[in-house]
């Protein structure tokens, strides 16, 4: 069976306490899109591990794979496992062949864009990570993939194609000066020396032909969607998006097992009680001007601070036409409502439940980012929930949640049409109240 976990908003929905909690029953958790971008802490043993690339699921004796839909920069790959191989930790991670390499010249040419790009207003506000440059080259057909890094005579051709062309935009378009990151032999050097350690320790899998394996062996794959549905690059406010798929279609594409596997299963949409943003971007339902303040009591209640950069977010109510779209594109048999808790002791708390976009009331996203950032929201009042001691709630269970703070829920699973599975009361992953397992 397959349970795939996604993001309902923007990314940081704390899809990793949820792949945690139900990942226990998995033998496998799959990565299927995105790479270093997407920022997770795991808490095991009472170390805290501070991962962006490695499944959570690895540190905790599962097999994690990166699949063919992921783009993998080995340094950070390395650099993660060492970590936790220092820690005394033996993760099992398994790496695509299909997948892409991030080289160094595709951070660079990140960086260079998003400069480019502030000087006319249009930064994305990327994470820095050389993401979309590296899936240009992908869609292009010109990226170097894990498979190449095994074949040092396939790697250097492909460099040899890629790499004058990169050179190239730096200098000639961006009028800049190419360094390291343009040099062939240096690259060769490192990144045949990353095959080799592939090899060495047995890493890379055909994706597809594993996952069947273990499928046909009875085992339980989980899907761990990264970042969320409104910066996918197709069902997201363009271009405003991250350069991969978040959406739960694309666990299928990205990981080399058939639609009809995944859609068998369960999809569990990740939703926060209130919306965060890293990045540029319209948020019609942002807090700012007057209620500023409450932004900083959420951003700061919440720890509203990028994983990955360290960025402030920005904060807003509940987009609800952003959640049905949501379900919509990704067919939640279920959600799962986080930062519950964050919320308490407010003295009001509302939702953005439809848009006014141009005089017409709207209940899901217009598909264009300018008609989105005209749409003023249509908000509605909750009466909000008091302060009560979590870890005894989360004990309790569902009925124990306060009145108001069920009504929220209870309108969150209308909107969506799909049932609460589990509700976020805490920080601590033990802080969440289980309504039902996916896996039964
Ligand atoms: P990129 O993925 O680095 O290209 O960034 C593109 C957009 O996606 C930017 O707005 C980033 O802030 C956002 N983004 C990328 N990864 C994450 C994530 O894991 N959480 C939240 N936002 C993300």
């Amino acid at each position: 069976m397959t349970v795939t976990i996604v993001g309902s908003q923007l990314g940081d929905e704390g899809k990793g306490a949820l792949v945690d909690l139900w990942g226990g029953e998995a033998d496998v958790v799959v990565r299927y899109q995105g790479g270093d971008n997407a920022g997770h802490t795991v808490v095991e043993g009472g170390e805290e591990y501070a991962l962006s690339l490695v499944p959570s699921g690895a540190v905790r004796g599962k097999v994690g794979v990166l699949g063919n839909g992921c783009v993998v920069n080995p340094r950070t790959l390395f650099d993660e496992l060492d970590e936790l191989r220092g820690k005394g930790l033996d993760p099992d991670v398994r790496v695509a062949r299909r997948a892409h390499v991030i080289l160094p010249y595709h951070r660079r040419l990140d960086g260079i864009e998003e400069e480019a790009k502030a000087d006319s207003g249009v930064k994305v506000g990327t994470t820095g990570r050389g993401i979309g440059p590296t899936y240009e080259d992908k869609a292009g057909r010109r990226g170097v993939r894990i498979g190449d890094l095994l074949d040092p005579e396939v790697l250097r051709e492909r460099l040899e194609y890629a790499v004058p062309q990169k050179r190239a935009l730096i200098e000639d378009v961006y009028g800049l000066e190419a360094g390291e990151e343009c040099d062939v032999e240096a690259l060769h050097e490192e990144f045949a020396a990353v095959g080799e350690r592939l090899r060495e320790e047995g890493m890379t899998v055909d994706c597809g032909d594993f996952l069947h394996e273990r499928r046909e062996a009875g085992k339980n794959l989980m899907f761990e969607g990264a970042q969320g549905t409104s910066i996918d690059v197709d069902h997201g406010n363009y271009p405003y998006v991250t350069s991969s798929n978040p959406t739960a279609g694309a666990a299928a594409v990205g990981s080399g097992v058939g639609p009809t596997v995944t859609g068998r299963g369960e999809v569990v949409g990740v939703v926060k009680a209130y919306l965060s943003r890293v990045g540029e971007g319209p948020l019609p339902t942002e807090l700012e001007g007057p209620d500023e303040e409450l932004a900083d009591f959420i951003r700061e209640k919440g720890g509203e601070f990028g994983t990955v950069t360290g960025r402030p977010r920005r904060i807003g109510w509940l987009d609800v036409p952003m959640l049905r779209h949501a379900s919509r594109a990704n067919g939640f048999t279920g959600i799962a409502v986080n930062h519950v808790d964050v919320l308490a002791g407010l003295d009001e708390v509302h939702v953005g439940h439809a848009y006014d976009l141009d005089g017409e009331t709207i209940e899901t996203v217009p598909s264009t980012t300018e008609e989105w950032a005209r749409c003023e929201p249509i908000l509605r009042e909750f009466e909000p929930w008091p302060e009560v001691d979590w870890a005894d709630v989360a004990e309790t269970g569902y009925e124990a949640i306060p009145d108001a703070a069920r009504e929220y829920l209870g309108y969150a699973e209308e909107q969506v049409e799909a049932p609460v599975y589990a509700v976020g009361v805490g920080p601590d992953r033990a802080e969440t109240v289980v309504r039902a397992n996916p896996w039964e």
